[in-house]
């Protein structure tokens, strides 16, 4: 049997991260420049065999603990394509998303390999069902995901998503730049999603109006990129930020970028996913990105990438 690859994307939020995972919405966009790619491949008279040389993995599948991420992703699959047992495969992951950094690499992975293992095995899965089973291996991963990773990677859309709600599209009005930078920190999402559930479990009613004001934000931020209002878009950033900070999942890294992005003519900044660290992002005119870029790297970002959302 011919070998098969499957891709995915990696994302970036807009706004609304955290809130949503306590029913507020959220804007999720793809970022195709980094992808996770899964290929599958005949492994004859061997057993499966899955390889994920970015984080050092090379092991049986059957050895991997059963709630491991990326046994869960496959077997998920072998249920729904009603197999008694998988063929004998070899699986290789090679990502460019960095990890544990909110741009979404687990969810990536997942859908890349749920993808690319239902092509092998020859089923045909809808995205809905893909989304379905990334969710199952996100909440092993997470605890709590609101399920917007998985839902912006696997359609490879712009979502405005809300928790158990079909998600919309939206579309911008004008081409939007972004430039992404990387604080170069590990900050695993299950833990700052688990450290803002005990911040709201001690102070609840402080915590639901932070959230129903970042709502607020997240329609304002709609609107403006429905609009084509750029600078309103860059507001909702910031404002979207200083709730964050509040909120407690900013660190002085992320801090000094985001300053730095506005003092390089960004119009708006902010984190962008889980906080304490990984990424964040700024709103730029298309002439202003390398700027920018530079601003933030000499700021001490260890990675920047430009991206753009097209009309
Ligand atoms: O850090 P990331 O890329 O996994 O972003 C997750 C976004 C959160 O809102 C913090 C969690 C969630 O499940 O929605």
């Amino acid at each position: 049997m011919g070998a098969v690859t499957a891709s995915a994307p990696g994302k970036i939020i807009l706004a609304g991260e955290h809130a949503v995972v306590y029913g507020r919405p959220a804007l999720a966009i793809p970022v195709q420049q980094v992808r996770a790619d899964v290929t599958v491949a005949e492994n004859p008279g061997g057993p499966v065999w899955i390889e994920a040389p970015d984080i050092g993995l090379s092991a049986a599948l059957a050895d991997l603990p059963a709630d491991h991420p990326l046994a869960l992703a496959v077997e998920g699959v072998r249920q729904a394509a009603g197999l008694e047992r998988l063929l004998a495969m070899r699986i290789s992951i090679h990502s460019t998303i960095p990890i544990a950094a909110g741009l979404g690499s687990g969810a990536a992975v997942s859908v890349a390999l749920i993808r690319a293992c239902a092509q092998y095995l020859g089923v045909a899965l809808s995205n809905e069902q893909i989304n379905d089973l990334a969710y199952r291996v996100e909440q092993r991963l997470h605890g709590t995901p609101s399920g917007i990773d998985n839902t912006v990677i696997t359609y490879g859309l712009p979502v405005f998503f809300r928790r158990g709600q079909a998600f919309e599209m939206f579309t911008a009005a004008c081409p939007l730049t972004f430039v992404i930078a990387d604080t170069g920190i590990h900050s695993p999402t299950a833990e700052t999603v688990g450290d803002v559930r005990k911040a709201w479990q001690a102070h609840p009613e402080t915590y639901e109006k932070w959230f129903d004001e970042v709502a607020e934000i997240v329609f304002n931020a709609r609107r403006a990129i429905e609009s084509g209002d750029v600078a309103g878009l860059g507001a909702a950033m910031n404002q979207n930020q200083v709730v964050l900070r509040r909120i407690g999942v900013s660190c002085p890294e992320l801090d000094r970028l985001v300053e730095a992005a506005r003092d390089a003519g960004a119009s708006g900044a902010k984190l962008s996913g889980g906080g304490r660290g990984g990424n964040m992002i700024a709103l730029a005119g298309p002439e202003m990105a390398e700027q920018i870029a530079a601003g933030l790297s000499a700021a001490g970002a260890v990675r920047t990438l430009v991206t753009e959302l097209k009309p």
